[in-house]
């Protein structure tokens, strides 16, 4: 037993480390969708040394990505070089400098090493993209997704680099959300998993790894807490200010699961748990709510429109 053990770890140890030897260090990314989060995901990689394309469809969005990232920079570089002005300055420069955008995703992708596709939450849109990205991307590249709600295997069978697809899973704001979680699929090599945890170290992240199982961790323990609650008020057992205020006061949360709700955006939640609905019919906890669809259906959509289970002016 104890020879057993010992050949185990032996073992074990030396597959790490052969998987290490092997991993590919991330450079060159190219970041697909300049919106809110593949924004923030250049802002980070550009800022932590690596060279960043950020791709949109035109040249107006991209500029007010670009906008978005140089002010965003200047927010974080007040903080981390308070009383170092001439370091903040070269700082943004440099990390600037890291940063180019394009408006042909095919074109970019020659000599990149992570591809991170943050576009459109739409399956079809996400496996046209990578299939085509698959054609003119070096064999090397690793693709990954920052989908919330998708399957990543699905993405992934969409090319023909099963083995160097995966998950990237930022939170929104980016440059201040420290953690990542880190989707590995069945066919994900241990060599592109430990290349992901790097890059996402590499930018400062605190990474986590999970399965390609719906919501991963995050989402999968908050989208049906969010759910709950909104049964809990359907069935008239509370009001939705007392829900809010009980879990801020009694489980030390800093946003009540309503409020969060119309931060996240009503439209959002509704589609993540239609989608996992879809999946799982006889989940109660991905079960749909009849007043979410209606305050949906009313383009009451949270913060963004004005209103949503609160009025916002
Ligand atoms: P967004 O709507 O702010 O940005 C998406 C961008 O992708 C837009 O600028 C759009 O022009 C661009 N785009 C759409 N199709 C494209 C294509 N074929 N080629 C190039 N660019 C294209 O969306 P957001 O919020 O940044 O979400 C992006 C992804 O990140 C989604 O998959 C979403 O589920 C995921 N996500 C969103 C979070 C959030 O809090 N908003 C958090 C974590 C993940």
């Amino acid at each position: 037993m104890a020879f057993a053990t010992r050949h185990f770890v032996r073992a074990a140890s030396s597959d790490a480390a052969t998987a290490a030897a092997k991993k590919l260090l991330i450079k060159h990314v190219t970041i697909i969708g300049g919106g809110l989060m593949g924004a923030g995901i250049a802002q980070v990689a550009a800022a932590s040394g690596h060279t960043v394309v950020l791709v949109d469809q035109s040249d107006e969005i991209l500029k007010k990505s670009t906008k978005g990232i140089e002010e965003s920079l200047k927010r974080v570089t007040k903080k981390k070089f308070a009383d170092k002005p001439e370091a903040g300055a070269e700082f943004i420069k440099k990390t600037l400098k890291n940063l180019t955008t394009s408006t042909d995703a095919a074109s970019v992708v020659h000599s990149t090493d992570l591809v991170i596709e943050a576009i459109v939450e739409n399956l079809e849109v996400k496996n046209e993209l990578f299939k085509r990205l698959d054609k003119f991307a070096p064999e090397h590249t690793i693709f990954a997704s920052n989908t919330s709600s998708l399957q990543i295997t699905k993405m992934a069978n969409a090319t023909t680099r099963q083995d160097r697809f995966g998950g990237l899973h930022f939170f929104n704001p980016v440059p201040m959300m420290k953690l990542v979680e880190v989707i590995k699929t069945p066919m994900t090599s241990q060599k592109t998993f430990e290349s992901l945890m790097d890059f996402s170290k590499a930018v400062g992240k605190s990474p986590v790894s999970c399965k390609d199982t719906p919501g991963f961790i995050v989402n999968r323990l908050l989208v049906p807490y969010m759910m709950e609650a909104v049964r809990l008020f359907e069935r008239g057992d509370a009001s939705k200010e007392d829900i809010d205020v009980a879990m801020k006061l009694g489980a030390g949360y800093p946003m009540g699961p309503f409020e969060l709700l119309d931060y996240v955006g009503l439209d959002t939640s509704k589609y993540i748990i239609d989608g996992w609905h879809s999946l799982e019919p006889n989940n109660p906890l991905f079960a749909p709510s009849p007043l979410l669809n209606k305050l949906v259906e009313e383009k009451k959509l949270g913060k963004k429109t004005g209103e949503g289970f609160y009025k916002y002016k």
